[in-house]
């Protein structure tokens, strides 16, 4: 497929995050393992930062969510309650000549119609440009077959729509030829493993595909505490996993991923509609505070024919990621299903004595659910920036940088004495640094030109770097105790006292 541009950007992110250590492939050493991801220094911080920024925000600035952890395997029944065992299925296609493997629903075909007669499929993997894709390719078998006429637009459909006629008909996107494609089936994505001695059917158990499973079980504990009172959420974080078909697009879809999710519990007569648009609302502004810019975010309404049977409404808050508009955070309406699932399948009861209303009832939910990894990208993607900065010598070249948010940014502010031979100058560097390490995280470098140590900074996202000089130590004593603070975006240095500059960091990252 020719996507050249958006591809570069992709591969260009991957490889700044390798070589500067934000991710790397899992076991490398071993050849890989699809699907599967590691976060290096700089990765864990910027993950960290955005799991804490959720954290306080979602739970303790407010007094109607709690956090809970529960364990990743949990009893196998929960998986039959919530749907999981029988129905957590993704529609399979195998070419059987390629053997490779299809999520059904990115594979996208189109009729070639020919003066209002049908004569051949195409049909291409989906990316942001499937029917551009897809009408090249009708031309192009157009003109191959030399047939005459006037070739209609593609209407492209995705190959769960495939009829069992068409199906034999569509070429296999990884071979180009019809014929090859089986039909979709569905492939249950749950892993399974083996608690305890024995390996047999009585021991299986699953890793979990969500977290949310633990709030609905742990419901009845987290009420009996009597900390909390309709309406209220309970939050998590923490790594769920999917036997995912097509891992792909880097960390955006992966086998083990990590998700931040809150049920929000509310009262079986309160006005889902007014909760649902408010936690929709709400997860669109901490994007936005944690950096991604308002015009790659939009809202996508799941057509009410597609939704489960006891879903009110699912609106998902949409990027538009290199690759495409793509799911960044689902907020659903679950009704009162999920709590009911687990009463009738663990014989507890769930119901909730309402005390202001006098009333017990099955509460409903809405949850809003996301992937940290997805956020992470989506924040590496809009935050990727090329421009052009003077080196050393004057000479104007590309500069890489990573515009992150100074709240989410890794290292907060670097350090740097302007000569590494000066011993006082790094005296004093390091003194700085021991002042600031406290309040934030900072990055001492003393290696190169001054200039280059800039470049290090900017590739990393660094929002702020400070340099030592002569005059820190008084050779003008006017500016004796005195720092220049570069900020990374605009390139601009002002002088700041070393006593000032703890206070105003922090006042700039919050
Ligand atoms: N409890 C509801 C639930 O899990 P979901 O839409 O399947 O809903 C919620 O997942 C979010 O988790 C998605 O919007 C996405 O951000 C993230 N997510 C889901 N599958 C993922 C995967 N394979 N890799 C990375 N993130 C994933």
């Amino acid at each position: 497929m020719a996507e050249p541009k958006t591809n570069e950007l992709m591969e260009k992110i991957v490889s700044l995050c390798k070589r500067r250590g934000f991710i790397f492939q899992s076991s490398e050493i071993y050849g890989g393992i699809n699907g599967f991801w590691d976060y290096g220094p700089l990765g864990v911080e910027l993950k960290k930062n955005i799991r804490d920024r959720w954290w306080d925000d979602m739970v303790r600035r407010r007094d109607d969510v709690v956090g809970l952890e529960s364990s990743i395997i949990m009893h196998p029944k929960v998986w039959e309650a919530s749907g999981h065992v029988g129905g957590f299925t993704d529609p399979m296609v195998d070419c059987k000549a390629s053997k490779q493997r299809f999520r059904a629903d990115q594979i996208f075909f189109a009729a070639v119609i020919v003066d209002g007669k049908t004569a051949g499929y195409v049909s291409a993997l989906e990316s942001d440009r499937t029917t551009e894709d897809l009408q090249e390719k009708a031309e192009t078998f157009k003109r191959k077959k030399a047939i005459q006429g006037k070739l209609e637009p593609v209407q492209p459909r995705d190959f769960t729509e495939a009829t069992a006629e068409q199906i034999p008909l569509i070429p296999s996107p990884a071979t180009g030829e019809p014929g090859s494609l089986t039909p979709p089936r569905g492939f249950n994505m749950m892993l399974e493993t083996n608690v305890g001695a024995l390996r047999d059917e009585s021991s299986v158990a699953y890793l979990r595909p969500e977290t949310a499973q633990g709030m609905f079980a742990d419901f009845k504990a987290i009420v009996d505490t009597g900390r909390v009172k309709i309406p209220f959420g309970i939050a998590q974080i923490g790594k769920s996993f999917r036997n995912e078909i097509t891992p792909r697009n880097f960390i955006f879809r992966s086998r083990e991923f990590e998700q931040m999710e809150m049920e929000y519990f509310i009262s079986d007569e309160d006005d889902w509609q007014k909760w649902h648009r408010y936690w929709i609302d709400w997860c669109r502004d901490w994007l936005l505070s944690v950096g991604l810019p308002a015009n790659l975010l939009s809202e996508y309404d799941h057509p009410k024919e597609k939704l489960a049977f006891y879903s009110r409404g699912t609106t998902d808050i949409m990027f538009q990621f290199p690759f495409g508009v793509q799911e960044l955070w689902g907020v659903a309406a679950r009704g009162d299903y999920d709590l009911s699932q687990h009463a009738k399948f663990s014989g507890a009861s769930l119901v909730y004595f309402d005390e202001a209303a006098k009333r017990r009832y099955i509460p409903h939910v809405i949850e809003p659910a996301v992937g940290i990894d997805r956020i992470l990208l989506a924040i590496l993607c809009s935050a990727y920036c090329e421009d052009e900065a003077p080196d050393d010598k004057g000479k104007m070249e590309t500069r890489i940088v990573l515009k992150f948010h100074p709240r989410i940014a890794p290292i907060k502010v670097a350090i740097f004495p302007l000569l590494k031979n000066k011993p006082e100058l790094v005296k004093k560097a390091q003194a700085v640094r021991d002042l600031l390490r406290p309040h934030l995280t900072v990055f001492y470098d003393e290696a190169g030109a001054i200039g280059r140590r800039y470049r290090r900074q900017d590739e990393i996202g660094t929002p702020f770097g400070v340099t030592i000089d002569f005059d820190t130590l008084g050779e003008k004593p006017e500016l004796l105790d005195t720092v220049t603070l570069r900020e990374r975006d605009s390139m601009q240095q002002t002088r700041v006292k070393i006593s000032e500059l703890a206070p105003l960091l922090l006042d700039k990252i919050r």
